[in-house]
């Protein structure tokens, strides 16, 4: 029945939880496999043990057709179908590192009513035939396999699973491509069905694509302040042309999370591997790297030697909506900013700074008041609703010095100076 697969997950992280509830609020019986015994502690005692906003409701609401395990075998004994979730975190070289990928196709070997193999995890190009040749190698010649990546934004991911502006299907055989489509029956959008290194360089295209108008919208905003225009005026009337969109055109701080930096590299890195040298590519990144810096600059400007200085980090995480710090544009600040001798205070409502370096010496405070009081300077990194709703006239005179760098363009600008602030936006006279 289409509507009941046995569903194997391997992987509980972001993608794996997400894919394995949403697969079962469809109606397919999903069992989730990982490594981690804590993890799948937590997901037994019926806790998701990351945050994402609908995830826990739809889990509980699913539990008669969603079970947890760390038990290969259990994973395996009913699944006609296994996803690959897990996670390619660059290697030293630059190129994704597909070691639990290849760890998970090879222990398929052992599933006795497979019949299709979904690759989920942002893998090169090329990895499907590799995988083909590790499936057939196992034995597993008559199993199906297809690229199936995944476009959810943290923070948003189980509406964006529920409700994608398209499903892109990679496969060979094209049974298998209709096989993963009524998978999703329920789930209205177009479905594109390509080979597979098509469907592996849509993922990296796509989250290459944004980078660059996010990159671009931060060039623009430099180019802005520098010439005098205000880059939201100049952005907003961009983004209405419907041949550019108005999306991922907001000026900030810079890029950061689990997909564009790590997805970027790997797409520069695929691209060395054949001979070619990215230009733009590089420049995406180049252009997020001065970004995430350029704060530093501007509070020199005004602080001119940080050293001995009280530094706040409002907000960590690597966007609003999310405890996630991955490639958070927060982290190269507090490391930048200890660099140059100052004192690093940080506030966020969800994020907890990670015992590492440049964490470790970074004060943490409950609210954004109590790290405010008394410092020198501040730079809002995480957009957080919160922060506009702080007293920001009390603030003012709490502060030793109210210097307030906003780097997500969060806050009214000639609010803030009239309450006495030295305020900097991106990109904005
Ligand atoms: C992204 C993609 O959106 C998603 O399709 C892909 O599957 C994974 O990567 P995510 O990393 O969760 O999702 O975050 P997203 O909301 O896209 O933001 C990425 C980064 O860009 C954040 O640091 C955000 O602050 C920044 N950003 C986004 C901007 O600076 N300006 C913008 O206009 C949009």
């Amino acid at each position: 029945d289409r509507r009941n697969r046995r569903v194997a997950v391997f992987g509980a992280g972001y993608i794996g939880l997400v894919t394995g509830a949403c697969l079962a609020e469809l109606g397919h019986r999903v069992v989730v496999r990982d490594i981690d015994p804590e993890k799948v502690r937590v997901l037994q005692g019926g806790d998701v043990p990351i945050y994402e906003p609908g995830l826990g409701d739809m889990i509980t609401r699913n539990k008669e057709r969603l079970t947890f395990t760390l038990d290969l075998d259990e994973a395996l004994a009913e699944a006609e179908v296994a996803y690959v979730c897990v996670d390619t975190p660059p290697s030293v070289s630059g190129d994704a590192d597909l070691s639990k990928v290849w760890s998970v196709v090879r222990s398929l070997a052992a599933a006795p009513h497979l019949h299709t193999v979904v690759m989920k995890s942002t893998v090169p190009v090329g990895t499907g035939v590799r995988a083909r040749a590790a499936l057939d190698e196992a034995g597993l010649t008559a199993t199906g396999y297809a690229s199936n990546p995944e476009f959810t934004a943290e923070g948003r991911a189980v509406n964006d699973f529920m409700n994608p502006d398209r499903i892109v299907i990679g496969a060979d055989e094209p049974a298998t491509a209709v096989l993963i489509a009524e998978l999703h029956s329920g789930i209205d959008a177009p479905v594109v069905t390509m080979d597979v290194r098509s469907a592996e360089m849509v993922k990296l295209a796509s989250n290459a694509l944004l980078a660059t108008k996010i990159s671009f919208a931060n060039e623009i905003a430099t180019l802005c302040e520098n010439t005098g225009a205000d880059a939201m005026e100049v952005l907003g009337a961009v983004g209405l042309d419907h041949r550019l969109g108005p999306h991922f055109l907001r000026p900030g701080i810079g890029w950061g999370g689990s997909c564009f930096p790590k997805d970027s590299e790997a797409l520069r890195q695929l691209a060395s591997n054949t001979g070619f040298h990215p230009p733009l590519l590089s420049a995406v990144i180049d252009v997020n790297n001065i970004q995430k810096r350029r704060a530093i600059q501007k509070l020199k400007d005004v602080l001119g030697d940080l050293a001995g200085r009280e530094i706040v980090l409002l907000g960590m995480a690597f966007k609003p909506g999310t405890d996630d710090m991955r490639e958070a544009p927060s982290a190269v600040l507090a490391s930048r900013l200890q660099a140059e001798g100052a004192s690093v205070r940080c506030w966020d409502p969800l994020a907890r700074p990670s015992a590492a370096e440049p964490w470790l010496s970074a004060r943490r405070y409950a609210s954004p008041e109590e790290a405010l009081d008394g410092a020198d300077a501040a730079v809002v990194v995480t957009e957080w609703a919160q922060l506009r709703d702080v007293d920001w006239g009390r603030v003012a005179q709490l502060m030793r010095r109210p210097v307030l760098f906003d780097g997500r363009n969060l806050l009214d600008p000639a609010e803030m100076r009239e309450l006495g602030f030295t305020y900097m936006s991106v990109g904005r006279p």
